[in-house]
């Protein structure tokens, strides 16, 4: 008999859990969705587990986990799951930070030229049998400001990838230095700095409470007229009623959410209106990522188990 339990949910990639799979000691079980009642129940068998957003990592069922020594986030973001909870009951939380930085930069990307140049509007307008080639006058990157909030992984990723398309790239981090930017080619700047002059503005920042609504009423009234905006992070760093507010009067010519406060989400007023696209959280949705994420977090649960040293906890 295996010597550790773990649970894998929300679909993570099988072929990442090869870690897992390969070491004698691990028994691997594939479990589907679950309430957190349910999850309750069946916690208690486990010495870890993996997740990635779908399932909540809630203090009740870390109080039913006696067991529980690590549980692994395939993915950046820990938000779904109870940090504090996690610590007061000695459960390691384990991150795979970098495996899915290029897919959530390159669909920053998508999303922005899509933005630019009205694609799923005008793919909806041909399928809807429409050829309407008078509604759809984009505007080129080549010469704009693109504005990144939060200058990590993700945010240099995509100044790297906009300077590749000609664009100007200013950007706000308080915890990164001027030298580090500069080294990128990125003009650091104030927010208040940032607001009024970028022409594009992404955000790839975690959602904390100093983020919470940071694109906020205020901050959409000190932007440019016709700036578009991209939120590929966290929902709730733009405020959505703001930017309700600002797209319909005309301020915000564009905007491109793949996050939202609450998800899943589909009856957003946003998705009312023309200038408004958005996808389903699918920034790391890709093949390569998925594995990517997934080898990492079964690496490090691996030697969360067997009591070695242990990366991004
Ligand atoms: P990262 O930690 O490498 O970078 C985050 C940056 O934000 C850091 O440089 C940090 O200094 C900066 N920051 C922190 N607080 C800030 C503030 N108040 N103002 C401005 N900057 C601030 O993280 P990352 O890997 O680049 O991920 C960025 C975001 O993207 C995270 O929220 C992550 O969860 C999200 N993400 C989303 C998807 C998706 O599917 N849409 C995929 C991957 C990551
Ligand atoms: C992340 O934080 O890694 C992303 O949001 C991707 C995901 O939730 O799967």
């Amino acid at each position: 008999m295996a010597k550790y339990k773990v649970l894998a949910m929300d679909n993570v990639s099988q072929k990442g859990l090869e870690p897992l799979y390969q070491d004698p000691d691990i028994e691997v079980v594939i479990g589907s969705k679950m309430t957190e009642d349910e999850l309750v129940a069946v916690i208690g068998e486990y010495d870890a587990m993996i997740v990635r957003s779908a399932t909540k990592v809630t203090p009740r069922i870390l109080e039913n986990a006696p067991k529980l020594k690590v549980v692994g986030r395939a993915g950046v973001g820990v938000d779904n799951i109870d940090l504090n909870a996690a610590t007061q009951h000695g459960v390691l939380v384990v991150n795979a930070p970098d495996g899915n930085t290029i897919a959530a930069a390159e669909h920053t990307v998508a999303m922005m030229l899509a933005l630019a140049r009205n694609i799923p509007q005008a793919v909806a307008k041909m399928k809807n049998g429409v050829w309407d080639k008078k509604a759809f006058l984009g505007v080129e990157l080549r010469g704009k400001t693109l504005g990144v909030i939060g200058l990590g992984r993700i945010g240099s990723a995509v100044a790297r990838r906009a300077q590749a398309m000609e664009m100007d790239i200013v950007a706000y981090d308080p915890y990164i230095s001027a030298e580090k930017a500069e080294s990128m080619g990125v003009k650091l700047v104030t927010l208040e700095e940032l607001l009024p002059v970028a022409d594009f503005i992404t955000v790839h920042m975690p959602k904390t409470k100093e983020t919470y609504h940071m694109l906020d009423d205020k901050a959409f009234a000190a932007m440019k007229d016709g700036v578009r905006v991209i939120n590929c992070a966290r929902g709730g760093i733009v405020d959505e009623e703001a930017l309700y507010k600002y797209m319909q009067s005309g301020k915000v010519a564009g905007a491109a959410l793949d996050v939202f406060e609450k998800e899943p989400n589909t009856d957003s007023p946003l998705l009312e209106l023309n200038n408004f696209i958005a996808t389903p959280h699918l920034g790391a949705s890709t093949a390569e990522a998925q594995i990517n994420v997934a080898v990492d977090v079964a690496e490090e649960i691996v030697d969360a188990l067997k009591d070695k040293v242990v990366r991004n906890t």
